[in-house]
Parts: structure tokens; C-alpha cells; sequence
């Protein structure tokens, strides 16, 4: 879209609020839905799990997320930009250059499993998985993800979609992009939901899920559990504060969190029971990550009547899932090109795409020739998930509350959220959001930030 004249470059924006709901929703949910939480949820007690998960979900990481809105919304520019704004003379940006760079970990590591994603698609379209046997995907998978070229051939792929989706911008590219795939998105998961508990034994699976079993419930239980949540819905690494700077002022900020919130996690539960139940009617024991979900499921689908078709079905929907999580993770990095460098959106992607493909190339070879490079003990690929998930999401979740319940203050916190007081919202719920963000969220990332330095 052309600007108007003379008037300086416009920023883009949301057309929509169902747009800022995909966007954002689509930001959220991920792989970590698909490949963690259902896993979580049942090592860590079924239900209890859950019940403990929402509470995070609602005393930490909604007030991240509000807090994020708000300091996006009101600053009118990206990452950096926005602190910088609302704090001018502070080193308070530097909140979003760690967010930043947060967001370059993870889209380095999370664009080779993209990858992955895509080659086990095109795997499940030429039925590959016909002959079935663990001990043969389980090699399949490790001498493919431990081979040089065709993963990063796959990595470079996801990233040219994802940056495909980006140099589109934000209104005609990611919200374009979202409203289409991600109604497609929950439509495949329902689907797949209902083959896997009706199949013959499938009872046991959704036990593992949803029994509550408070016995297995520990220190380290709510620990996961907070980490999940804040990584599920994607914050403390500044992509809410981009895409909330593409908000419009009359849009309602705490009904668009909570609603994302909502679609996350019942993503997340939907997740579980497409693939638990299926796990369990075949008699295997459910693993996590990878091996999850390009072992164990291959397997499953190839046992599995119209296993072939539910196996395709399944890859493009973690694919999908995978690539709306990775373009607001690029957008973030390149908003801030394009807005501390100066750059024009094109070659803000060109630089950023780069620079990414170089660090996922790492990642990718770090699974196969370059993995015996360790640093802290750890392969470049598991060095940017902890640096990142463990880290910097965590550390920027609480300079962020910071930022806004004590050094924006109240006054701002309540004008955002209602809008300038032209939308209302009662005064004891403006006053717990203030609380959380102030004190409770807080109190919570600071808890888990010293127990991980304590492992
Ligand atoms: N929420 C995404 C998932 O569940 C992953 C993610 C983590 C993310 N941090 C992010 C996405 C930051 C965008 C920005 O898979």
C-alpha cells in the first residue's frame, strides 16, 4: 500500500481485531503445543497438570502478555523502539534488543525442525512410512537429521516461507496468512482429534491425559509448567510488543490476551488427544519431542486404517504450526531493521533471512558433523533452546513487568487498558491486572529464573 505523501513512511498495521487474534494465536500456538505440552500433561499428573498450567497462564503469563501489549500499543514502534520511546535516556531498550536477540535463537533452532517438518511432509505425501517399524524410522529419522545437505536444503525452505509470509508485511502477509491457516490449522487437529479417540483402545490415552493424579505433582511440576506456559504463548522476547504496536488504540487489549490465551491452550488439550490416545491404542509409550513426533507417530500412522492420509494431514498441520510461530518470530527482527537501521522492509528481510539461515546451519549441522562443538556442555542447537527458552524469555518476561507496572505505572497500565477511558472496564479488574503485573508475575519469573541458575 503506497503512504499518503508527504506524511512520514506510515507504520502497518492490523486490519482487524479477528486479525490481531489470529496473528497473535498463531504466534502461540507451535510446536510446543504439538510436541511438549501433550507430553508434559501426562508426566506431570494429567489434569493436575492442566489445572496448574491455567494458573500460570492467568497469574503470569497474562500480565506479560498485557504488559507487552501496553508497552507496544502505546510506543508506536518495535522491540528496541518502543522502550526507548516510552523511556527516552534510559538503557531501558536494551529489553528489546535481549528480545531480539531471544527471537534470533529461537526461530535459528525452531526453522531446522521446520524444516524437518517440511521433509516428513513430502515423506507423507509419497507414503513413506508404509513400512512401519520403529528401529527403521528411528534411523530414518537420526540418519536424516544427522546428514549435511538435505536438512539444511529443508531448513532453508521453512525460512524462505516464513520470510516469503514477512516481506509481505503485516496486513496484507501475516494476517492475510493467519486467517486462513490457522481455521485450517484447528480444523485438521479437531479432525485428527476424533480419528485417535475413536479408535479401538484408545481409552487408556485419554486417561493419561485428563486423570488428575495430584501423587505425581512436584517442585518440578510447576516449574514446567510456568516454563510451558511462557513459552507457548511466545513471550518475554518482545513479539507482543511488535505485533501490539500494530494494534489500533480502540482495539480491546485485555479481551484480544485473553482470547489468545484461550485458543493456545485449547489447542494445546485438542493437541494432546489427537496424538495421546492414538499412542496409547498401539501400545507404545509416549516420548517427548522429536522422537514424538517423527518416530513414534510415523509408526503409528503406518499401522493406523487410513493412516497415510491422517500422516499427511498431520505434517501440514505442524508445519503450519510451526511456520506462523517462525514469522512473528522473524517480524520482530526485522521491524527492528527496518526501524533502527533504516532500512526498507525487503532488505530488512533479505539481512535478517541471511543471518538466521548462517546460525540455523549451525543448528542443523550441530545434529550430525558439528556435534562434538560443545559449549557449556551442550550442542549449538541445545545451547540456543537454553539460552533462549531458559533464559532470555525469562529474563525479558521480568525486566518487562518491570518496565510497565512500575516504571510506566499505573496510570498508563489503566489508560491502556481501557483505552483512553473511552472502553470500561471495572475497577477491580483493572486493579488485580495491576497487581499481577506489578507483584505476582514478578515474584513468579524471579522464582524460576534462580532455580534454573541453581540446577
Ligand atoms: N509459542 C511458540 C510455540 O509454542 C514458540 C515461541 C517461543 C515463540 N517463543 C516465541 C514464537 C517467541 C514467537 C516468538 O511453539
Amino acid at each position: 500500500m503506497k503512504n499518503a505523501s508527504h506524511q512520514p513512511a506510515k507504520r502497518d498495521s492490523f486490519a482487524s481485531s479477528f486479525g490481531v487474534l489470529v496473528a497473535m494465536a498463531g504466534s502461540a500456538v507451535g510446536l510446543g503445543n504439538l510436541w511438549r505440552f501433550p507430553y508434559l500433561v501426562g508426566e506431570n499428573g494429567g489434569a493436575a497438570f492442566i489445572l496448574i498450567y491455567l494458573g500460570f497462564v492467568i497469574l503470569a503469563g497474562l500480565p506479560v502478555m498485557l504488559a507487552e501489549f501496553i508497552i507496544g500499543r502505546r510506543g508506536q514502534a518495535s522491540a528496541r523502539g518502543a522502550f526507548q520511546k516510552l523511556a527516552p535516556g534510559t538503557h531501558w531498550g536494551i529489553v528489546g534488543v535481549l528480545g531480539v536477540i531471544c527471537c534470533v535463537f529461537i526461530i535459528s533452532f525452531y526453522s531446522v525442525v521446520g524444516g524437518w517438518c517440511t521433509e516428513y511432509l513430502f515423506k507423507s505425501v509419497c507414503f513413506d512410512f508404509t513400512e512401519g517399524d520403529p528401529e527403521n524410522l528411528k534411523t530414518l529419522f537420526s540418519s536424516f537429521s544427522s546428514s549435511v545437505w538435505l536438512p539444511i536444503l529443508c531448513h532453508t525452505i521453512f525460512l524462505a516461507l516464513t520470510a516469503g509470509v514477512v516481506v509481505a508485511g503485516v496486513q496484507n502477509g501475516i494476517e492475510k496468512f493467519s486467517k486462513v491457516m490457522m481455521p485450517l490449522l484447528f480444523l485438521i487437529i479437531i479432525g485428527i482429534a476424533i480419528r485417535s479417540m475413536t479408535l479401538p483402545g484408545s481409552g487408556p490415552g485419554l486417561k493419561f491425559l485428563f486423570q488428575p493424579d495430584w501423587s505425581k505433582v512436584t517442585s518440578q511440576t510447576f516449574l514446567a509448567a510456568l516454563g510451558q506456559a511462557f513459552f507457548s504463548l511466545s513471550l518475554g522476547s518482545c513479539m507482543v510488543v511488535t505485533y501490539g504496536s500494530y494494534v489500533k488504540k480502540d482495539a480491546n487489549i485485555i479481551s484480544l490476551s485473553s482470547q489468545t490465551a484461550v485458543a493456545d491452550t485449547l489447542f494445546a488439550i485438542i493437541a494432546g488427544c489427537a496424538i495421546m490416545p492414538a499412542v496409547f491404542a498401539f501400545g507404545i509409550s509416549p516420548g517427548e519431542g522429536p522422537d514424538l513426533v517423527f518416530v513414534t507417530l510415523p509408526h503409528i500412522f503406518s499401522q493406523m486404517p487410513l493412516g497415510g492420509v491422517i500422516a499427511i494431514f498431520f505434517f501440514v498441520a505442524l508445519l503450519l504450526a510451526a511456520l506462523t510461530s517462525s514469522i512473528s518470530m522473524l517480524e520482530v527482527v526485522v521491524a527492528f531493521c527496518i526501524e533502527e537501521f533504516k532500512m526498507k522492509r525487503k532488505a530488512a528481510v533479505v539481512v535478517s533471512f541471511v543471518f538466521i539461515w548462517i546460525l540455523g546451519c549451525l543448528c542443523s549441522l550441530s545434529m550430525g558433523p558439528l556435534s562434538n562443538w560443545k559449549i557449556l556442555g551442550k550442542t549449538i542447537f541445545d545451547l540456543f533452546d537454553f539460552i533462549s527458552a531458559d533464559f532470555l524469555m525469562l529474563i525479558g518476561g521480568l525486566l518487562i513487568v518491570i518496565f510497565a507496572g512500575w516504571k510506566l505505572g499505573k496510570a498508563v497500565v489503566f489508560d491502556e487498558l481501557t483505552n483512553g477511558g473511552t472502553h470500561p472496564v471495572p475497577a477491580w479488574l483493572l486493579k488485580t491486572i495491576l497487581f499481577l503485573i506489578r507483584f505476582v508475575a514478578p515474584a513468579a519469573l524471579l522464582a524460576i529464573a534462580i532455580f534454573q541458575i541453581h540446577e
